[in-house]
């Protein structure tokens, strides 16, 4: 066998459109348009890449955007003073500050300090919380993706044996929270492994879906999985690559060609989960300045 691509590009293009037609609509009679503030901290390249390919994708779908890039210095009590001001600003419908943070910041402590009717990332105790016990939430943005992705390409989910590796907050934890959900998502029988996991491979073999995030480039190989497998890689790792003009290559969690062999359906990185990330962030700040999910108290 070797897999199906499932592409991650072409998906988020549609949603995109989606979102873009729903911002016009939304402006159509008179309303001002989303508005999405950004907060780097330090000048980490990879966040730089994020960020831009974020703010692009606000102007594509109409989003209005602003960037604070901030020096790696600044304390705790700065940022949420900066953080504050975004939450009573009423302007601002979406904050999203990028990780990672410099060490000697929390990032627990900063989530944290966004109210979380702005926190379009899903990543505040209190929308995880609500993703937890099943309640609307802005969920966070790669495990709704690939929910996305399990949708537009009729993979099932329901009663499947969903293996996730890696248990991060970002992806791994919300991704078995909501495959694991017994209403509105998953249905799935739902593993969880990390790098504490005995013999991983006892795990990933029995998996009919698997999701993989735990940022470690080859963790995967073909043995460790079953024919018909549908494989997600999150991973995004830079390699070297002498070939290439910048010096290196993307590459996820899975070594590609032995997995593919094997599964049924596997996203490729690039042009796989990314671009889903991204559009879910456009439609969590559209959800945001809509407050479909907090409405305002009257
Ligand atoms: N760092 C890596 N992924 C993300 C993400 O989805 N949101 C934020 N804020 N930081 C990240």
């Amino acid at each position: 066998m070797s897999a199906k691509l499932i592409d991650g590009k072409k998906v988020a293009e549609l949603l995109r459109k989606q979102v873009r037609d729903d911002v016009d609509f939304w402006v159509s009679d008179g309303r001002r348009r989303p508005f999405l503030q950004v907060i780097q901290v330090g000048t980490d390249p990879g966040s730089t890449t994020y960020i831009r390919a974020k703010t692009r994708a606000c102007e594509d779908v109409g989003i209005e955007t602003g960037t604070d890039r901030l020096p790696d210095t600044i304390s705790a009590r700065e940022l949420k003073q900066i953080i504050r001001g975004y939450n009573t600003n009423d302007k601002v419908d979406g904050i999203l500050v990028q990780l990672p943070l410099p060490s000697h910041l929390s990032s627990h402590d900063v989530i944290e300090s966004i109210d979380y009717r702005k926190d379009v990332d899903g990543f505040h105790p209190m929308n995880v919380g609500r993703l937890t016990v099943d309640q609307p939430t802005f969920r966070s943005c790669t495990p709704a993706g690939i929910f996305e992705l399990f949708k537009h390409y009729s993979i099932p989910v329901k009663s499947k044996h969903a293996v996730v590796v890696g248990a991060s907050n970002i992806v791994g934890s919300p991704m078995a929270i909501m495959l694991s959900r017994e209403n509105s998502t998953g249905k799935a029988t739902t593993t969880i492994c990390h790098k504490f996991t005995k013999d991983l491979t006892q795990h990933t073999i029995s998996a009919d879906l698997l999701i993989v995030a735990a940022g470690q480039p080859n963790l995967i190989k073909g043995e460790m999985v079953r024919e018909g497998v549908v494989v997600i890689d999150v991973g995004i790792n830079r390699v070297a690559d002498e070939t290439s003009e910048k010096g290196y290559k993307l590459v996820g969690d899975c070594h590609f060609e032995s997995v593919r062999e094997k599964a049924s359906w596997i996203t490729p990185v690039p042009g796989g989960v990314g671009p889903m990330t991204v559009a879910m962030l456009m439609k969590n700040t559209l959800l945001a300045a809509k407050k479909s999910i907090y409405p305002e108290e009257s």
